[in-house]
């Protein structure tokens, strides 16, 4: 991992072209870079004042909590309109098994958390 932030301005040149739902994964960024720890677009409107990008670029956001706060559980964070979509999503992920699709056993092993116990402690706020 290489630790880049990409391209904002180019990025946001191309979202204004072509239309595209930009989701930025902030797992490695959010609280951990930028002045306030708000991740990849404040930091790089930090360092590029002459390039600077609307602070709605992203769409949607992804973090963990496992990083930069030592914790368990992630966090999903956008615009309004995909929140029923994404809602609907982990609703349909719960059904189909639910947190099985996050689970890092050996991760939560050391911490003497169960399978079961990260199901609901994994639930992603919106
Ligand atoms: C880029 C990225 N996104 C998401 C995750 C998920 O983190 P976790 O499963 O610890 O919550 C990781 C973990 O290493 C990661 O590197």
């Amino acid at each position: 991992m290489e630790a880049d932030v990409p391209p904002l301005d180019a990025m946001h040149r191309l979202k204004e072209l072509y239309n595209f739902i930009l989701l930025c994964d902030e797992a490695h960024s959010l609280l951990s870079i930028g002045t306030t720890g708000r991740g990849c677009l404040e930091y790089w409107n930090d360092n590029h004042p002459d390039a600077q990008v609307p602070s709605d670029l992203i769409d949607i956001r992804t973090a963990t909590l496992s990083k930069a706060i030592g914790g368990i559980g992630g966090m999903i964070a956008g615009k309004a309109k995909f929140e029923s979509a994404i809602r609907s999503h982990i609703t349909q992920l719960r059904q189909d098994g639910g947190g099985r699709h996050w689970v890092h056993p050996p991760w939560y092993r050391q911490r003497g958390f169960s399978a079961s116990q990260h199901s609901s402690r994994a639930a992603c706020a919106v």
